[in-house]
């Protein structure tokens, strides 16, 4: 079926009537949520459970190329410079069936994907991956979307890749209990949030690049599903949601930064109470969280949070990173450490595209 053919029973609301370009070159930046994305309402649609808001990175890029083929047939992915296989392809061809879907093409692709962030390590390479994938696919089958609707889009890819549309802070919407999918849909997007006066950096430890034991959808099926402090936890963070969105305003670093640490720390806490318990949290994690305390207890804003793995993510001024990264490096000597500000939206890059 040509994507041109507007007659198509396959015509779906973000149809356009844009023709594809047939490729197309995007790059997104990884997100870190300070208030958390932990558990599905809707697992094939990705609909979360809770709303959440995150800093986008202006590190760790992502950039994908989308290079659409003749025909149909088996689609070609490579990430980072090799065929991807097993789950990593799956997911990328299952996000490219929706797209043709939408479409109403069958033409197959070529994806070629390069990460600059360790995959798999709890530093959202899936956010900027499929942030990126949405852009530039989206552009390829000639999907005209604006950033709420391809912030739906990347969301089927992976539900933190919908705040990795937009620059600096961004909250995704869990979205009203819905009647059908197609509402459920429609009403869980990503936004941009406005901020105050705030020059705030990330500190980021890496104290473990290798993938983690266990997959965030796995250990986030299992907390909803057996975690005695998922359903609290699911409310102090509705609350943590109104009161981030306050402090931003204000520009008061030190509330984000407490609201961040508190409800990063709850999600682990509902973890550790699933059965069985789901540890992401390593001895060189422990080491930094101390650290952490010790820079407060010396009068320095800063706080931690992590996602699903053992690193760590200092929050705090920029004035200050250079002393947060010592202080992180004393505690983690084997760490590898960064430092991020808030960063830009995903884009397609120019000469391959729109
Ligand atoms: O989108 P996923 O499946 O990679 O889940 C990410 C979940 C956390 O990183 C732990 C929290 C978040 O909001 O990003």
């Amino acid at each position: 079926m040509r994507v041109d053919d507007q007659s198509s029973a396959h015509r779906a609301p973000d149809r356009s009537s844009a023709p594809a370009t047939g490729h197309a070159t995007a790059v997104a930046h990884p997100n870190i949520a300070l208030v958390k994305y932990w558990g599905k309402r809707d697992e094939r649609l990705v609909v979360p459970r809770t709303d959440s808001l995150s800093m986008t990175l202006d590190v760790f890029p992502t950039t994908t190329r989308v290079h659409l083929a003749a025909a149909a047939g088996p689609d070609t992915v490579m990430l980072d410079g090799a065929p991807a296989a097993g789950q990593a392809r799956r997911r990328v061809v299952a996000f490219l069936e929706l797209v043709r879907e939408r479409a109403g093409s069958a033409r197959a692709a070529v994806v070629t994907s390069e990460n600059t962030v360790p995959t798999g390590a709890g530093l959202a390479s899936s956010a900027s991956g499929f942030a990126a994938l949405a852009v530039a696919a989206a552009t390829a089958y000639g999907l005209d979307l604006d950033a709420t609707a391809l912030s739906r889009l990347a969301r089927r890819g992976s539900g933190s890749a919908s705040r990795s549309l937009f620059a600096g802070f961004a909250q995704w919407h869990a979205g009203p209990r819905a009647a059908s999918d197609a509402e459920a849909d429609l009403g869980s997007y990503a936004e941009q949030v406005p901020v105050g006066a705030l020059d705030p950096a990330l500190v980021i430890a890496v104290v473990n690049a290798g993938p983690k034991a266990v997959s965030s959808r796995a250990a986030m099926r299992r907390t909803v599903e057996t975690s005695p402090l998922y359903e609290p936890w699911t409310r102090s963070s509705a609350d943590d949601l109104v009161d981030m969105r306050a402090a931003l305003v204000r520009g008061d670093l030190e509330a984000v930064g407490e609201i961040a640490e508190r409800n990063a720390l709850g999600m682990h806490a509902t973890m550790l109470a699933a059965r069985p318990a789901v540890r992401y949290l390593a001895p060189a994690t422990l080491s930094v969280l101390d650290a952490v305390l010790h820079l407060r207890q010396g009068g320095v804003a800063a706080y931690a949070t992590m996602d699903a793995g053992p690193n760590v993510k200092v929050l705090c001024r920029r004035a200050d990173a250079e002393r947060v990264a010592d202080a992180v490096r004393n505690a983690a000597p084997d760490a590898a450490v960064h430092t991020a500000g808030p960063g830009p939206a995903a884009r397609l890059l120019d000469g391959d595209g729109r």
